[in-house]
C-alpha cells in the first residue's frame, strides 16, 4: 500500500511508516501546496497530513479514486472537509488522547508565564536592562487559590484541571454538557457564559476550532471577565476575536494572555507583537517527542486499520 506523507515526521514514525507501507515523503515546508500534493498522488492509497494542510471540498474532489484514507497528525479536524470526505468514501483518522498531557502542560506553561510576566522579564534581561532587585520590581500575580476557568472540559481540559489542582487552583468549567461527578472531580460547572466568565481569574480555552466556536471570546464576553483576568489559548486561534483581545490587553481589562494558536497561523495579528503582556508560542502544544511519536503511531494505526494492513483497530 502506498502512503504519501505531506511533511517531515519524527524519525521513529517515519521508520515505522517505511516498514509498513511504500512511502512517498513530500517534506512540504511552510504553506501547504495542493498542486504539489496532487502531482504526487498517483497510485496513493493513504495520506498522512497535518493541521497545516487544508483539505477543502475542492481538493478532496480532485483526489484520485485510489485514496481511501487520510490520517492527520492532530486531534483537530478543522482543516479537513469531513462531509466532502464522507461523500467520497474517504475515511479520516486523527490522534486524540495521546497529546492531552503535552497540551495541558503547555497551557500550564503559558498560564504561569503570563501570570509571572516571564516573557517580558526574559526580554528585559537579554536587552541588558535589568538594574537589580527591588521589592516592587516586575510584580506578577500568583495562581494558588485563584479560579481557573476551563472552557471545554474534554480530555485536555481535564488534564489541565488535574495539573492546576496541584498548584492549589480552584477549577470552574463551561462545557457542552455537565460531566459526571467522577470526571468533574470537584470542579464547578457553569451553564451560562456570564456566571462562568465572572468567576475566572484565569481562563483557559480548550475547545476545538470551526464555525461553532469562531470568535467565542469576543468583546462582549471579554467584558464579562473579571478585570485583571489572564487568558490562555491552546485550542484554536479562531476561537478568539483578536481585535477584541488586543484592545482588552491594551486597556489591561485582561492583564495578560498566553497564546499558542492563532487565527491565520503562522501569521500573527501584529496587535499582539506590540504588547509586552502577551506570551506568544508557535503552536507547540503537542510538540514533545513523546506526544509526537504517539500521534504518528496512532495515525498509522488508523490508516492501517482502514486499509486492512495492520493489527490495530480504530
Ligand atoms: C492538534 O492535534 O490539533 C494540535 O493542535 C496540533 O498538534
Amino acid at each position: 500500500m502506498v502512503l504519501l506523507i505531506t511533511r517531515q515526521v519524527p524519525e521513529a514514525v517515519a521508520a515505522r511508516a517505511e516498514r509498513e507501507f511504500s512511502t512517498r515523503a513530500l517534506d512540504m515546508q511552510g504553506k501547504f501546496d495542493a498542486a504539489v500534493l496532487l502531482a504526487n498522488l498517483g497510485g496513493v492509497d493513504a495520506i498522512l497530513c497535518t493541521p497545516a494542510d487544508r483539505f477543502d471540498a475542492g481538493l478532496i474532489g480532485q483526489l484520485p479514486q485510489t485514496v481511501r484514507v487520510i490520517g492527520t497528525f492532530s486531534v483537530g479536524l478543522e482543516h479537513i472537509d469531513l462531509a466532502a470526505a464522507q461523500a467520497r468514501g474517504i475515511a479520516i483518522c486523527n490522534t486524540p488522547d495521546v497529546l492531552s498531557v503535552a497540551t495541558a502542560e503547555l497551557a500550564l506553561t503559558l498560564m504561569l508565564m503570563a501570570a509571572r510576566r516571564a516573557g517580558e522579564g526574559e526580554r528585559l534581561l537579554r536587552a541588558g536592562k535589568w538594574t537589580g532587585l527591588t521589592p516592587t520590581f516586575h510584580l506578577g500575580t500568583g495562581v494558588a487559590g485563584k479560579v481557573l476557568g476551563i472552557l471545554g472540559m474534554g480530555r485536555i481540559g481535564r488534564e489541565l484541571a488535574e495539573m492546576a489542582r496541584g498548584l492549589r487552583m480552584r477549577i470552574h468549567y463551561r462545557n457542552r454538557t455537565r460531566l459526571d461527578s467522577l470526571l468533574e472531580a470537584g470542579a464547578i460547572h457553569h451553564d451560562d457564559d456570564a456566571s462562568f466568565l465572572a468567576a475566572c481569574d484565569f481562563l483557559s480555552i480548550n475547545v476545538p476550532g470551526g464555525p461553532a466556536t469562531r470568535h467565542w471570546l469576543n468583546a462582549e464576553r471579554i467584558s464579562l471577565l473579571r478585570p485583571g483576568a489572564i487568558v490562555v489559548n491552546t485550542g484554536r486561534g479562531t476561537t478568539v476575536d483578536d481585535a477584541a483581545l488586543t484592545a482588552a490587553l491594551r486597556s489591561r481589562h485582561v492583564a495578560a494572555a498566553g497564546l499558542d494558536v492563532f487565527s491565520d497561523e503562522p501569521a500573527i495579528d501584529p496587535g499582539y507583537l506590540a504588547l509586552e503582556n502577551v506570551v506568544l508560542l508557535p503552536h507547540i502544544g503537542s510538540a514533545t517527542v513523546e506526544a509526537r511519536n504517539a500521534m504518528g503511531f496512532l495515525a498509522l494505526d488508523g490508516i492501517a486499520a482502514v486499509l486492512g494492513t495492520g493489527q490495530s483497530v480504530i
